[in-house]
């Protein structure tokens, strides 16, 4: 087990430095967050499959190694793409053999049209330490009106106020409005909590 989880994460860091952390900690990530108890998949993947159609293409937005996409499908999600900053977390995520398409990409370059996918989720990756505040927007210019984005917020990551303020903000802005909030388990091994929050795009 890396000590990544424990000493590396919860901090803010350029994205360059996020693809190097998850470069290296590609190998064992999963081993990692699954033997921490990693519960927010499973919740996010319940929240969006209550809202959000599952007969129509969804992109995982840092999708990492696939357990994200593996939730998804499991929870019936038919048409899986995935992106992500990391080579090396695609590189496993291919091997799982849930998407449909994978790409490297960031929230600078998510090359995705305006309205390709109905649902864009992104599973512990608006967070500290991964992908900035502004992601957010970003996420939500993609959807058409009336898609939906799914996302999680750490503990860490709701006690940072530029998290906090750039939902706050698509909201006050008329990008969208909230339709399921509810605070859980992240990595119970480690006794933080998340948010999956679901918002439709206005
Ligand atoms: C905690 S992992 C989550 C991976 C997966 N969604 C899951 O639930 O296991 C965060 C992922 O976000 C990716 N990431 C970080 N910053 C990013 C950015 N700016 N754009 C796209 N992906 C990013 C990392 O490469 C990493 O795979």
């Amino acid at each position: 087990m890396s000590d990544t989880l424990d000493t590396k994460l919860w901090k803010p860091r350029s994205v360059s430095e996020t693809r190097k952390v998850y470069q290296d900690w590609a190998a064992t990530y999963d081993d990692d967050v699954i033997g921490s108890g990693y519960a927010t998949p499973a919740r996010l993947a319940a929240i969006a499959a209550k809202y959000c159609a599952r007969d129509l293409p969804l992109l995982d937005f840092g999708c990492g190694t696939g357990l994200s996409g593996a939730a998804l499908f499991a929870a019936g999600f038919a048409t899986i793409d995935g992106t992500d900053l990391t080579p090396e977390m695609l590189d496993i995520a291919q091997g799982k053999m849930i998407y449909r398409a994978l790409w490297q990409g960031s929230g600078d370059a998510i090359a995705v049209t305006r309205g390709d996918y109905a649902t864009i989720t992104a599973t512990g990756v608006v967070s500290l330490g991964a992908a900035p505040p502004e992601t957010l927007g970003t996420l939500l210019d993609c959807l058409a009106t009336g898609g939906h984005l799914a996302l999680s917020f750490n503990d860490p990551t709701l006690a940072d106020p530029r998290y906090v303020a750039a939902l706050d903000g698509v909201m006050n802005d008329g990008r969208a409005m909230l339709v399921a909030r509810e605070h859980g388990p992240h990595l119970t091994g480690k006794g933080m909590g998340s948010d999956v929050i679901l918002l439709r795009r206005l």
